[in-house]
């Protein structure tokens, strides 16, 4: 998958150097760069915004770099069919899960990273007439601009690429991947300060440790995010499901 981020702050995402996601750039599973707005500016200060039409609080970033880092990205294209640009945003739809698996399956992502009150619209529409631009959030609430929220997304997404996580079990088994919160899990030592593994864990009966965990989740998502038990279909639900 080739990734691209656009930013002011390419420093930012320095740590995707580091861990599973370094490794996937080294093996070439995942080819990503990150690109700094302000080379894309002509004037001594870089400036890269400015007040907002109709007047407000706060700035809003000027069209001129956006567009002119965009054209360069895509001049880039090299074969590569057209990408999907993401737009990090508090306005956009949400990131779960799911759409972690749809993006993944794409082979050329760019972030656009906006900075201050946002981007000039004009980027978006402009950028529509030649690449897909979706604006995603990752919650609600307010960061201070789009790149933590760039990696949050890279991570959740390149982890699902084959080969990136060394054992694809480990997918399969965590939350949200069955619409449910995760099992607790324990490791050795058996006891600890007083505090014991459960027993069945301990008991090497398979079948009773899947119903055990099973059962976990399913109360854990009941008490911690009801919304998801109730966007469950009932045919992900089987019949010791709906005794606890
Ligand atoms: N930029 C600022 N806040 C954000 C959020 N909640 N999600 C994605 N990008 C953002």
């Amino acid at each position: 998958m080739r990734l691209d981020v656009l930013s002011i702050f390419p420093d930012y995402l320095a740590p995707l150097r580091l861990s599973l996601i370094g490794k996937a750039q080294a093996a070439g599973t995942i080819r990503l760069s990150v690109h700094d707005l302000r080379d894309y500016t002509h004037d001594r200060h870089r400036t890269v915004d400015d007040t907002p039409y109709g007047g407000g609080a706060g700035m809003v970033m000027r069209p001129e770099p956006w567009g002119e880092a965009f054209d360069d990205l895509l001049s880039t294209a090299d074969g590569d069919p057209r990408p999907l640009v993401i737009v990090p945003s508090p306005a956009g739809i949400r990131f779960n899960q799911q759409l972690a698996r749809e993006l993944a399956i794409e082979p050329w992502l760019v972030f656009a990273c906006g900075r201050y009150e946002g981007i000039d619209q004009r980027v978006f529409d402009h950028t529509a007439t030649v690449a897909r631009v979706i604006p995603v959030s990752l919650g609600d609430y307010v960061l201070n601009g789009g790149e933590v929220a760039a990696m949050a997304m890279i991570e959740a997404i390149a982890r699902l690429i084959p080969g990136v996580v060394g054992n694809p079990e480990s997918l399969t088994e965590e939350s949200h991947e069955d619409g449910l919160l995760e099992y607790p899990v324990y490791t050795k030592p058996s006891t600890w300060r007083g505090l014991a593994v459960p027993e069945i864990l301990l008991s090497g009966n398979h079948a009773k440790i899947d119903r055990w965990r099973r059962d976990e989740s399913l109360r854990r998502t009941a008490r911690q995010r009801p919304d998801l038990l109730q966007e469950l279909p009932a045919t992900e639900l089987d019949k010791a499901d709906l005794a606890i």
